[in-house]
């Protein structure tokens, strides 16, 4: 899938965030590698610390469906400069590929993209 369907999927999840608190809308669209598009949006909280990230919704909806294999991810805001994951987001996405494709676009159309491991490059890791 382009690019650009995957955000305008991001787009479309962005409308249904939940978001009264902080005004700031978020939508997150996961593509698996044989092609599905789960998709996320940023659902807040009165206690405030409750409320979770899109790409967290987006990929906890995709594993949870028996999605393990992912390619890319869209992540869509209204800022000025696109966002990228928060650090959370950044170290549970890792757990399923480091190569993750992130795709991170304004509603306007500015659009950066990274690989995961360069977000994150010195993830947890669980040696015992
Ligand atoms: N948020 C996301 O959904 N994804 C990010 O990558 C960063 C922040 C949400 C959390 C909160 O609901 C709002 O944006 C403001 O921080």
């Amino acid at each position: 899938m382009k690019d650009e369907k995957l955000i305008e999927e991001a787009k479309k999840a962005r409308d249904l965030a939940y978001a009264p608190y902080s005004k700031f809308k978020v939508g997150a669209a996961l593509l698996t590698k044989d092609g599905k598009v789960y998709k996320g949006a940023n659902v807040e909280n009165s206690s405030y610390g409750l409320s979770m990230c899109a790409e967290r919704v987006a990929l906890f909806c995709a594993v949870s469906s028996g999605e393990k294999d992912f390619s890319k991810i869209a992540i869509v805001a209204d800022s000025e400069q696109p966002i990228t994951p928060c650090g959370a987001c950044r170290q549970t996405l890792l757990e399923f590929n480091g190569n993750l494709e992130i795709i991170c676009a304004t509603t306007k159309g500015k659009i950066k993209k990274y690989r995961l491991k360069e977000l994150l490059p010195e993830p947890f890791k669980l040696n015992r």
